[in-house]
């Protein structure tokens, strides 16, 4: 998308270059192998903001998160979407939505995103709560007492895909559950895992089977086949509404853009869910101050929990789990590698602080990489160790990290940031905190023996939250109590 640059002619107020000594790949596999270490090597000989040459194109990293803000604001000559336009289409398979083809669709889909948030995510709570039920009372809630055993990762990841799944686009013309949710799951693994490619730009056919697995997964979406799910949510129906307006979008097109929603989904809730599962998991005493913050919540409402009934948590009471939420938060900064892309609408000179500004040139791209943030030991101390109660103090939510002495704008940035920021985020974390109360309040949790933190998989550095690199195993059986 980027195309190839100009020559780049070092003018005095332009950061340092680095390029790498192959033409055109430049640092990309060194930075596709470990982009954190690469990042911060760079940083320590160069300064907190330098360009480098990744895969033919110049990307100028800000590297201190006291910077972020200068580049976050500027909302118009730094420009997110001119990125999202000339990627997603060619990795989700639908025509590109800006330009004079489909008229005002662009605006029509962001005013969608609305309803994901404020007041409509109480009825998405509480379908999920309704699905999550469902999903748990069917598969794992059948037989008392016995340990079970199973991979850690694909538990969280089944019920959360299919619960999600439910709650996004609806129920089935007959029945509670679609049928076929794990090859639907299996085929969207199998796309996740071409997802780097896909995005950086290589075309589908060099991929195998990548192209043939898409269309599957697309063709599940066609209209004539969603016309027939209820209890949809409002920001798919919407969708298909404003789809319908456009003439020229065909119908293969509209089940693209419901399969890039699927994406956008659980790309990132699943593996963000596994890890806040297992580090509670892997903390003991940590999963059961959260376990009966659960409970207290519950009680100050009137609900004793009775594992033989459902149990409902509304948005409100989730609200109420600061200690959960730490939890859910420190996964989160522990496991989120997303990269915060702008492109230069035009040349100008961009102000850093109150004595630095960089020259920058139309079409250049500027890049926040927060995992660096994430991880910086003078902001968060013992950065690798999870403390599930970071983000407590005096049992209210804590918000003030330091950096250079000064009080940082933006500490945790796993959705992004300014007009890029992911608009299902505040039902991401709801739906993460119903699924590990639940699992809390119904099973006994343990890790099975030998089993370590597992690596986190870097081959989706840069575009979310990492996967493990492989699973871990874990017991589970229903509470007595
Ligand atoms: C975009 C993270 C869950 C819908 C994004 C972006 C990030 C992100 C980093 C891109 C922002 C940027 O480039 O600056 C996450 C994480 C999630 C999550 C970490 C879970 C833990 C969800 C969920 C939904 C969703 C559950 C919907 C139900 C979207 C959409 C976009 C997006 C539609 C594109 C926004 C646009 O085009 O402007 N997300 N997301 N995300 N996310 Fe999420």
């Amino acid at each position: 998308f980027f195309g190839f640059p100009e020559l780049l002619i070092p003018d005095p107020d332009e950061p340092p270059l680095i390029k790498g000594w192959i033409p055109f790949i430049g640092k990309a596999l060194e930075f596709g192998k470990d982009a954190h270490g690469f990042l911060e090597k760079h940083k320590r000989k160069y300064g907190d903001v330098f360009t480098v040459q990744i895969a033919g194109k110049y990307m100028t990293f800000i590297m201190n998160p006291l910077l972020y803000p200068s580049i976050i604001k500027q909302g118009r000559q730094l420009d997110f979407h001119e990125f999202t336009d000339k990627v997603a289409p060619v990795t989700f398979g639908y025509p590109p939505v800006l330009g004079n083809t489909f008229h005002g669709l662009w605006e029509q889909i962001k005013r969608s995103f609305q309803l994901l948030q404020g007041d409509h995510l109480e009825p998405l709570t509480e379908s999920m709560m309704g699905n999550l039920m469902l999903v748990f009372r069917q598969d794992h809630l059948d037989r008392a007492g016995d340990w079970r055993s199973g991979g850690l990762y694909e538990f969280c990841s089944s019920v959360m895909f299919e619960a999600t799944f439910l709650t996004i686009y609806g129920k089935p013309a007959s029945g509670v559950r679609h049928r076929g949710m794990d090859d639907l799951r299996r085929d969207f693994n199998k796309f996740d895992s071409m997802f780097p490619f896909l995005i950086a730009q290589i075309p589908i056919w060099l991929l195998g089977r990548t192209k043939a697995i898409r269309q599957k997964l697309i063709s599940y979406f066609l209209p004539q086949k969603m016309s027939r799910w209820s209890n949809t949510s409002q920001f798919i129906q919407r969708r298909s509404e404003l789809f319908e307006q456009h003439d020229k979008l065909k119908d293969v097109d509209k089940a693209a853009h419901h399969f890039a929603i699927l994406w956008a989904s659980v790309g990132n809730t699943l593996p963000a869910t596994f890890w806040a599962t297992y580090f509670l998991v892997s903390q003991p005493q940590a999963l059961k101050v959260v376990r009966q913050e659960i409970l207290d919540v519950l009680r100050d409402d009137g609900v004793e929990f009775d594992a033989s009934r459902d149990v409902l948590l509304s948005k409100e009471q989730l609200d109420k789990l600061i200690f959960l939420e730490s939890s859910i938060n420190e996964s989160l900064r522990l496991s989120s590698a997303s990269m915060n892309i702008r492109v230069a609408q035009e040349d100008f000179s961009l102000r850093l602080d109150n004595d630095r500004s960089v020259g920058v040139r139309k079409g250049d791209v500027i890049a926040l990489y927060p995992q660096s943030l994430h991880l910086d030991p003078e902001i968060y101390e013992e950065p690798q160790t999870f403390r599930f109660d970071r983000f407590v103090q005096d049992g209210r939510e804590k918000t003030d990290f330091f950096k250079d002495g000064q009080k940082l704008r933006y500490y945790l940035m796993p959705f992004g940031s300014g007009s890029s920021m992911c608009p299902g985020r505040y039902f991401a974390i709801n739906e993460i905190k119903q699924f590990v109360s639940l699992l809390l309040l119904y099973f006994d949790l343990q890790l099975e023996d030998g089993q370590n933190r597992p690596r986190l998989d870097s081959s989706r550095a840069g575009l979310g939250i990492l996967l493990p690199s492989s699973d871990v195993r874990f017991r589970y059986r229903l509470r007595a109590d």
